[in-house]
């Protein structure tokens, strides 16, 4: 289906082609001096000592808590708003995920109070997710962290550039980690970088994303190295060089989108003031005087009457448990069924970030965690609807989607 108004669009041109095609011509497809020369920029970019380009977020955290030293016995504590990738790789090192709430409806990101609640004996490490491009707070996250004696790892995947008083995330903890799957804000196709501060951290995920070989390949190459010796069990997290060709154009233009996401962003919220029954998180003021978001995703939350509402009856009790369906709590106030249909109608895609983790099949069975843990959380998510935003969106599409979002409760 071809979209008036996508949910989002590539900013690809001649500039990403050329340095693809170089690359293809150099004859040398696998990491190489591309990925050293990305992983120096980003570092730079971001203000952080090292960078270790990788195959995607995913790998990313995977080897972050892993070469953490995170395992069997472990608990983690993570937000259940996120994608599943970043409780997906918690337990793929043998640890427990326990999921901790979200601060408030205006700022749906990981609680650093409701953190301080689910430590435990067990407790280990913290993943704090940056939600569509904001800063969770560090202040009270590195405090925590650093009082209890637990890892911080920043899952950035939304976030390549937003800072948190001043200071880029991904700096705070131990490992900060970015995707560049194709929707993100810098895009790669797929891809992946892990910051630190900490060099011996940062030589190890070296080693540990390929295969704990002592020298890669491209050293063998070039006559730098005979042979090569094996450490420590590792994997194959590796970034291609077409890749980090490609992240090196992108990142160059990643300022000028971030920016002009946030004019689309600020233009959304114009159309959208005086519709009662939207509430657009991110406008409050711990958020504007902490933060410079960098936009990735625009979440709106239908019915806009959330406190009122939570003080009221039975009837908006938060129910997660069953996945955000368009139930009879939500009906009382507006349909996101109804609403997605209607723009869909006028060619608008929309799309829901996210399901909370904690409400799929996997974990329910594995690590059941009842909703009154998590009620912000499960109040908030089967109201969130994403609207479309990149930086090509036009003036127009916004003004579309205004339109079509009124129309949708006429
Ligand atoms: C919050 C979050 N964490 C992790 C990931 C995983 O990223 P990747 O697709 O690069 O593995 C994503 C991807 O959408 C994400 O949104």
């Amino acid at each position: 289906m071809i979209w008036d108004v996508p949910l989002f669009d590539l900013d690809y041109g001649e500039a990403e082609e050329q340095a693809a095609l170089d690359v293809l011509r150099s004859r040398w497809l696998t990491q190489g001096e591309k990925v050293a020369g990305f992983e120096r920029a980003f570092a730079s970019a971001v203000g952080a000592r090292f960078a270790v380009a990788v195959s995607s977020c995913t790998a990313g955290l995977h080897l972050a808590a892993h070469a953490l030293g995170i395992g069997p016995g472990d608990e983690v504590i993570l937000p259940s708003l996120t994608f599943v990738a970043t409780a997906n790789t918690i337990v793929q090192t043998g640890a427990t995920p326990v999921f901790a709430d979200i601060e408030s409806y205006d700022r749906p990101l990981l609680d650093a109070a409701d953190v301080a609640r689910k430590i435990t004996p067990h407790t280990r490490a913290i993943v704090a997710v940056h939600y569509a491009g904001w800063p969770c707070d560090m202040t009270a996250l590195t405090a925590l962290a650093q009082s209890r004696g637990l890892h911080l790892i920043e899952d950035c995947a939304h976030a390549p550039l937003a800072a948190w008083q001043g200071r880029k995330v991904g700096t705070f903890g131990a490992a900060g980690v970015f995707s560049f799957f194709s929707n993100k804000n810098l895009s790669t196709g797929e891809g992946g970088m892990i910051v630190t501060d900490d060099e011996e951290l940062a030589r190890r995920f070296a080693l540990l994303r390929s295969h704990g070989m002592t020298h890669p390949t491209l050293e063998r190459h070039k006559g730098h190295a005979a042979d090569y010796d094996v450490v420590e069990l590792g994997f194959n997290y590796r970034m291609d060089e077409i890749r980090a060709a490609i992240g090196l154009v992108q990142l160059q233009k990643l300022a000028a989108n971030n920016a002009r996401r946030a004019e689309c962003a600020a233009h959304y919220r114009e159309l959208l003031r005086g519709i009662e029954w939207i509430r657009i998180p991110f406008g409050d003021e711990k958020t504007l005087a902490t933060s410079t978001g960098v936009h990735h995703i625009f979440p709106v939350i239908l019915g806009g009457h959330l406190e009122e509402d939570a003080k009221r009856t039975s009837r908006t009790r938060p129910t997660c448990s069953t996945g955000p369906t368009d139930g009879k709590e939500e009906r009382a106030c507006v349909s996101r069924a109804e609403v997605m249909r209607t723009l869909r109608e006028r060619s608008i895609q929309t799309s829901i970030h996210y399901r909370p983790v904690h409400t799929f099949a996997f974990y329910r069975q594995r690590f059941p965690t009842p909703d009154a843990a998590l009620s912000t959380t499960c109040r908030i998510a089967p109201r969130l609807l994403t609207l479309p935003l990149y930086p090509s969106l036009t003036a127009a599409q916004r003004e579309k989607v205004a339109a079509a979002l009124r129309e949708s409760q006429m």
